[in-house]
This record gives C-alpha cells, structure tokens and sequence, in this order.
C-alpha cells in the first residue's frame, strides 16, 4: 500500500520574544473603545480592527511601534510560502485582540487572504488555547483506534509568549474561553500573493479588510 497525503492543512510554528508590545496595545485600547458594530462574538475579545472604520481611524498596519514585528513575520511567512511552493506573499491587513476572562472567539476562517497568522504578545501559563478543525469537518464520526497523521481532526496549541503560527487562511479556528485572569494579547495577519495586491485598485484593500473585521 502507498498512501499519498493530499490537501494538507499546514501550521508552521517561529519563536521571537523581543517585542515588547503589552503597554502600547493596552494604551490603544484605553484610548480607542470597540464600537457595538464591532461586538460581534458571543464572547468578545477587544479587537483593534474595528477602530479602522471609525473617521480618523486606528489602523495598526501603519502604526510604527509594529513595524519590527510586521518585518519579522513577513520573513517567516515568505519562509512558509516557499516551503509550500506558494508565491511571495504581501501583508493586507493586521490587528490586535486583548482578551480578558470570559473572552472567546467561535469557530472562524480568513476567507479574504490566503495566510493568515497569529503571535502571541502576552499569554500565561494556562491561557486559552487557539483550535484548528480539519476542514470540512468530518460528516460521520470517526472511532480511531490508532492516533496518528492521518486521522487528525483537531490541534489545539497553547498560547505560547514570543510565537507564531502560520497557517492557509481557509482552515477553521477557535480560540477557547479564558478563564484566567491576566489578559492575553494576540496579533493577527492577513496575506495575499504579492501580484494580487499590485492588481487591486487602491480601495480594495480597504474592502478586504472590512470584510476580516471579524476575524481574530
Ligand atoms: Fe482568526
């Protein structure tokens, strides 16, 4: 028997702790509350996305206490891109989730990009853990008598400070409930190749990232 591994849903893993982003994100926070169109999660996480609807708007791509951290993830990105045999990707659209006790995200995807990721800026040792589903999820359930590659449905990682996960922007995630106290600050970002980008007019980046206005 030859078994061939098709339709792979890769989550690539990179650890940088030298940004220190806790008080700034935290000051954005106090000085910009989330709108109730912003409100959307059952449980809702601050996010700063929904500050770049506002007039004026925050808008944390442009904010330069991020861009160190913008540079390094794109490496690491450009690194996942072309181990996956993808083209370069280009950065559309960033935020920040401040998440404190009782705070959750349900079940999503970045259906507007290609990649997406998530670094973690502060998490504890018991915080809430990010899920990726198999997708689509399985419509029968399975019985596994042996664990192993090719029988997984889900992965849940820890919120590690300093890493980062990349992963295909259609794979469906989950951030569970926080029950700890401390907060727990996490970036998110979106990708598109390069060439889509240069095709677009000026203003359909900002659509793009009005439509992510719920992601995490
Ligand atoms: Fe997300």
């Amino acid at each position: 028997m030859y078994i061939e591994e098709w339709f792979c849903s890769p989550i690539a893993s990179f650890q940088n702790e030298n940004f220190d982003l806790t008080d700034h994100c935290l000051k954005i926070k106090d000085e910009n509350p989330m709108d109730n169109h912003a409100k959307m999660w059952i449980h809702n996480p601050y996010n700063s996305l929904s500050l770049i609807r506002q007039e004026n708007g925050y808008n944390a791509i442009y904010d330069p206490k991020f861009f160190k951290l913008n540079q390094w993830v794109q490496k690491c990105v450009n690194e996942f891109s072309e181990e996956c045999g993808y083209q370069k990707m280009g950065l559309i659209n960033m935020w920040f989730n401040v998440y404190e006790k009782g705070d959750s995200q349900e079940f999503h995807n970045h259906g507007e990009s290609h990649f997406s990721c998530v670094y973690y800026a502060k998490a504890e040792e018991n915080d809430s853990n990010i899920i990726f589903n198999r997708s689509p999820w399985p419509m029968m359930h399975y019985n596994i008598v042996k664990s192993n590659r090719l029988n997984f449905n889900q992965v849940r990682y820890k919120p590690v400070m300093g890493s980062l996960l990349v992963f295909k922007s259609d794979t469906m995630h989950m951030v569970e409930k926080k029950v700890t106290d401390d907060i727990r600050i996490s970036f998110s970002f979106n990708f598109v190749e390069l060439a889509r980008i240069a095709k677009s007019p000026p203003n359909s980046r900002n659509n793009i990232t009005t439509i992510n206005q719920r992601n995490s």
